[in-house]
């Protein structure tokens, strides 16, 4: 069993979660328990650090719970040889970085009188930041341990060992890295490319001979999506309308393969998504359409009605298109636009209310709302809504 800490919109990370390894539950606002042998965190986008649940305790409080821990690592370490580095991450108990800190001191100061090294990580605040816990690699030797002690809201406390946070510095790379960026088509952020590619769901089963299933991206743009769909098994197919994309689409995935020593097939043609007619396969579809213009501050009602009716225009016209193209039951995640008023109103596309019309299904999440899965920050005005689909 392992616990996952979501990132900053935890709806989004559940739902990839949920996709990714089907028994998956809330634990907190902001955490998940995920039943499974094995979880690889540089595979997903919306978690940011995950441990492996070592012990779960009822009735405590943090006072005895901390007790617990320096018992509990006491022992355990008692003949271990080497320093020891040690993170400790407290979610949900109402208590100070100095409380935090303090239990870290008095195992420090136990296993030192053993003559066991340790080096705590101060705690700025009660959860060490997921820079902090990647920088000092916590979680991915014996030796370097972040502990996560997380009380959930049935009261329940859980203690897991850290294997790892999210890798930012990779993440950083594969998106400042690559050749080829446009700042004007609106850049996807890798980690919600990521999250894209999981949420079609999970790959099916293939032989060692067999080609890896091929992802379309009929949006493609500079090719974030395709990247990422790569580095988790996909043979990357993207369509764009603009022949400049397509270069740099090209540009980047030849980037990725001399930065990364690797070799896969890929295919890049320039298309309209309304008319393309598209090769097959196409084993799972994900995109970021055409978004609309860019704002800075909310568009009038005019503005925002013109532009809304001209991206459901081809966003409707490009799911009739290809959903003549695809066998039941193939996948898609596609991100369009919805706009945020200012106060978190937000207006949608008409297109989502006939979707099954159009021959979509929703995917249903057991832990998740659709309504859920749109993706902004604060400021921006355009948000992403993403669309988790089946064709019917
Ligand atoms: C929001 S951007 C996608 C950015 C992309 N995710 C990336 O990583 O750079 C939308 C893309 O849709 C393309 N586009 C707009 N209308 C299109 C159409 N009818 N058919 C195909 N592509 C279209 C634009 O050229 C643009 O590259």
């Amino acid at each position: 069993m392992y616990i996952a800490m979501l990132g900053r919109q935890p709806a989004i990370g559940m739902a990839e979660l949920e996709r990714a390894f089907g028994d998956v539950r809330w634990f907190s606002h902001d955490t998940a328990l995920v039943n499974t042998d094995a979880l690889d965190i540089q595979r997903l986008g919306g978690t940011v650090k995950a441990g492996r649940v070592v012990a779960e305790l009822t009735g405590t409080d943090w006072r005895k719970t901390s007790m617990k821990l320096v018992q509990a690592y006491e022992d355990a370490w008692s003949n271990t040889s080497g320093k020891i580095t040690l993170g400790i991450s407290v979610y949900g108990f109402k208590v100070s970085p100095r409380d935090v800190q303090h239990t870290g001191l008095i195992l420090k100061s136990h296993l030192k009188s053993k003559g066991i090294s340790l080096r705590l990580i101060p705690n700025e605040q009660s959860i060490l930041s997921t820079a902090t816990a990647h920088h000092n690699k916590l979680g991915l030797s014996p030796n370097k341990v972040e502990l996560l002690i997380v009380k959930g809201h049935s009261g329940k406390v859980i203690i897991a060992e850290s294997t790892g946070s999210q890798n930012i510095t990779a993440l950083a790379r594969r998106d400042q890295g690559r050749p080829a960026r446009d700042a004007f088509v609106g850049m996807l952020p890798p980690k919600l490319a990521q999250i894209m590619v999981n949420l079609t769901g999970p790959q099916p089963p293939r032989a060692d001979d067999q080609l890896p299933p091929v992802l379309l991206d009929p949006f493609c743009g500079t090719g974030v999506l395709l990247q990422e769909s790569v580095l988790l098994g996909y043979r990357p197919y993207g369509t764009d309308l603009s022949e400049k994309m397509i270069r740099y689409s090209r540009d980047n995935l030849n980037w990725l393969q001399d930065r990364f020593g690797l070799h896969f097939h890929w295919n890049l043609e320039v298309a309209d998504a309304m008319e393309a007619k598209w090769l097959q396969p196409i084993d799972a579809i994900a995109c970021e359409t055409y978004l609309g213009q860019p704002f800075s501050a909310p568009p009038s009602n005019e503005k925002l009605g013109e532009v809304r009716r001209n991206c459901d225009h081809i966003i409707t016209e490009f799911l009739k298109n290809i959903g003549r193209q695809i066998k039941s039951g193939t996948p898609l995640c596609i991100a369009v636009p919805a706009w945020n008023d200012g106060k978190d109103n937000f207006s949608h596309l008409p297109l989502i209310k006939k979707l099954d019309q159009l021959g979509y299904g929703p995917v249903e999440f057991k832990n998740v709302n659709a309504k859920d899965l749109l993706y902004y920050r604060p400021d921006q005005v355009v948000a992403r809504e993403l669309l988790v689909l089946e064709k019917i």
